[in-house]
Order: structure tokens, then C-alpha cells, then sequence
């Protein structure tokens, strides 16, 4: 008989590029196993707990017999009413529980499928390179065109609008921005908000703030949320997230907040995909974000310390940072002419360090590695200890 040749995979899911951390786990582990001694400064995983009282409602909650069933896919009213008055609270922001909110199991899900949910292939996504990047695979995956405005030092890292063609703009369908930034941690004020609403205003295209890091921040900035420009409810949409500002990224809590029109038909991919999330993980956000927020200011001082050995130690080794205001990153220059990619697994190999490279983020990364300070801070130290001897030999 004829052998029938393999079975392949939809065009949709080979337009995906490989995991960059996937591999990186597997080289890890195989360091680890050999003894290595391995700093992780690459995930961006919260390493310090959630508040006890968060735990703990987990708990009371997953005790209740009636709390194990499917849920709606919106959650109780009570959780969207959480996130309403967290907004009220921390933005001035003002939300309707029942059509402006909706509730996700982490931000990375409805990032994307709220690309696939508004974008036609062919549609233009506006993605800034470097960027998360969720935004660029849900691009590929909904089969839309990715257009890449640069962020880089000479533009502070905040997108010149004003340089994409019209003739783009006029196929725009979205813009995701994402202050404070992953992964070059710099931060905004209301300009480009106000800037990004008024191009969407004109072309008639939805804003995507991507707000995952705007409860980590330092020195006194607070970060903004983009509905509080006037009139943003028109064109805006903005996801939040719990994993980073109450430090619960392995229990999937998100949210998307702003037009209800542009949430509707994420609601309506959503309802095919999941069947609400478990109730006593709901109970504790709902405690999570109307219980006591003044814990965050003493762990966000535990990352500005960290933050500063980081930077003191790369300082020695001849690479500069400016102290960022926000996010749990440092975005570093590659001080010769290597590669991203070949830098990261050297100093790897060599040191045991473990660096994100920044062609992860895209092409305009290249020059850069990252840190995630989600370490302790004498491991940070260590790290950059190791480096200074490395460099020395
Ligand atoms: C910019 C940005 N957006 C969204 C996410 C996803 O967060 P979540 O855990 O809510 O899916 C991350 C996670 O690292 C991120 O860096």
C-alpha cells in the first residue's frame, strides 16, 4: 500500500514561530542537570507571594461544596463590581460592571483572541517592535499584517504615530500599546495616550492598552490608565492583569476593561472556548482588588532595590541603564556588536546566567537583553558578580 504522507498542521498554527522560552527551558534544565547553578533573570514570573488573605479565601471558598461547578463565563457580578471599583479607586475611571468589563483567565488569552475577534486577514495590527509578543502571534494567527512602529532609545521608547503612512493607517485595525513597557520598562504620560485616541478617532480603529505593569512602579510615578482621557470609552479597550500587580500569574486573572462594543464579540469567542473560571479563584480577586493595596508600595520598594544593584552592577561592567519608573525589567544595551541571541547564550554557558535576548521582542531588540527582576536581590548580585568575573578572564 501507498504510504500516505504525514498529516499537517493548519497554516495558521506553522505561521507561529517557536517558543523562544520553551527552548530556553529545555537548555536550562539540561545546565541544572549538569550541576550548573542557574540565575534565571529572563521570566518575567512574580517571585514573591500574594497577599496571605488572597490564599486564604482561596481556601474558604474551594471548601464550599457548590463552588466547584462550571461558572458563567462573566463571572458573579460581585468580581466584575471588584474590578469597577478598582478602576473608580486607582483611576478615577469610571465602568459599567455589566457591559464594560469582562473578566479573563490571564490577559495573554484575550489579547488574543481579541485580535483574532476584530481582525480580518489582511487587516493592519499596529505592534510596537520591540513588544509582548502575544500581539504579533495573534496577528499571524488571525492571518492579519503586522505593521511595527520602533521603539528605541532615541525615541524614549514611545511610538511617533505620526511616521506611519496613511495609506496603512487607512487599513488599520487596531493599536496595542503597553505602558509601563515590556520589555524596555519605560513609562508614559497621557500624551500618547491622547495622541493614539485622536489617530484612532480619525481612521476609525480600536486602542489596545496593554496595562499589566501599571501597579508596579517607582520613585513616585503612578502609572495611568488610558480610559482616564477624555472620550477614550470610544475607541479604547484596556487589559489588565493580576499576575504582575498582585503577584498571581500562575492563576490566570485578567481582565479587559472600556468600549462595550469592542468587548462583546471577545465575550462571544470566549463563551466557545471556556466555561468561566473556577469560583474560589474568583472569590479571591474579588478580595484581591477591594481588600487593602498599601502592601504593593513595600513590594514595589523590594524591586526599586533590586533594581538598583542591577543597575550598579551592569554600571561596572560598562553597560548603562537609566533607572526605569516602572515594570519589573531592565532593558540592557549589548555593549559590542553581538547578536542578541549569541550574546544570551554565551554569557549563559559562561556564567550561568540566564538573560532574555532581545530579538524575542523583535527586530529593533536585537541590540538589547533584558533582565526581569523577579530574583532576590544577593542573586542579583551574585549575577552580576559572575559577569564581572567573566568579563575579567
Ligand atoms: C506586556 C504584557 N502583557 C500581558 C502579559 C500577560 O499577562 P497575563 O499573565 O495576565 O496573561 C504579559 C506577561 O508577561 C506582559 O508582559
Amino acid at each position: 500500500m501507498k504510504e500516505r504522507s504525514p498529516i499537517q498542521p493548519a497554516a495558521r498554527a506553522q505561521a507561529l514561530p517557536e517558543n523562544f522560552f520553551a527552548a530556553l527551558e529545555e537548555k536550562i534544565n539540561f545546565l541544572q542537570s549538569s550541576g550548573k547553578d542557574v540565575i534565571r533573570l529572563d521570566v518575567g514570573s512574580p517571585d514573591m507571594p500574594p497577599p496571605a488573605g488572597i490564599v486564604e479565601t482561596l481556601i474558604r471558598s474551594a471548601q464550599e461544596p457548590r463552588n466547584h461547578g462550571y461558572q458563567a463565563l462573566r463571572g458573579p457580578l460581585a468580581l466584575r463590581q471588584a474590578w469597577a471599583s478598582f478602576y473608580a479607586a486607582r483611576f478615577q475611571v469610571d465602568l459599567d460592571a455589566n457591559t464594560e468589563i469582562l473578566p479573563l483567565m490571564g490577559s495573554k488569552e484575550g489579547i488574543f483572541h481579541f485580535i483574532s475577534s476584530w481582525v480580518e486577514p489582511g487587516g493592519v495590527v499596529l505592534i510596537p517592535d520591540p513588544g509582548y509578543m502575544t500581539y504579533t502571534r495573534a496577528a499571524l494567527f488571525a492571518g492579519a499584517e503586522p505593521y511595527y512602529f520602533p521603539l528605541n532609545a532615541r525615541n524614549g521608547f514611545l511610538p511617533d504615530l505620526s511616521a506611519i503612512p496613511v495609506e496603512v493607517l487607512r487599513r488599520t485595525r487596531m493599536l496595542w500599546l503597553n505602558y509601563p513597557n515590556n520589555p524596555t520598562a519605560a513609562v508614559t504620560d497621557l500624551t500618547t495616550f491622547v495622541q493614539a485616541v485622536a489617530l484612532a478617532k480619525e481612521y476609525g480603529f480600536w486602542v489596545c492598552h496593554d496595562a499589566a505593569y501599571s501597579m508596579v512602579t517607582f520613585d513616585g510615578y503612578r502609572a495611568s490608565s488610558v480610559l482616564e482621557i477624555p472620550g477614550a470609552k470610544d475607541v479604547c479597550v484596556e487589559f489588565n492583569s493580576l499576575s504582575k500587580s498582585h503577584n498571581m500569574a500562575g492563576w490566570r486573572v485578567g481582565v479587559v476593561v472600556g468600549n462595550a462594543r469592542a468587548i462583546r464579540p471577545l465575550a462571544r469567542v470566549e463563551v466557545n472556548i471556556s466555561s468561566g473560571q473556577f469560583r474560589p479563584i474568583m472569590d479571591a480577586v474579588v478580595f484581591a482588588l477591594t481588600g487593602d493595596q498599601t502592601w504593593m508600595a513595600e513590594r514595589n520598594e523590594i524591586y526599586r532595590n533590586r533594581r538598583d544593584a542591577a543597575i550598579l552592577g551592569l554600571a561596572a561592567l560598562g553597560i548603562p541603564v537609566d533607572p526605569p519608573s516602572g515594570a519589573i525589567y531592565l532593558w540592557c544595551p549589548i555593549p559590542n556588536e553581538e547578536k542578541s541571541l549569541d550574546f544570551v547564550l554565551r554569557v549563559l554557558e559562561a556564567t550561568g546566567v540566564s538573560f532574555t535576548p532581545g530579538i524575542v521582542f523583535g527586530q529593533e531588540g536585537d541590540n538589547y537583553f533584558r533582565i526581569s527582576l523577579t530574583v532576590e536581590e544577593k542573586r542579583i548580585r551574585e549575577a552580576m558578580q559572575r559577569m564581572r568575573i567573566w568579563r575579567k578572564e
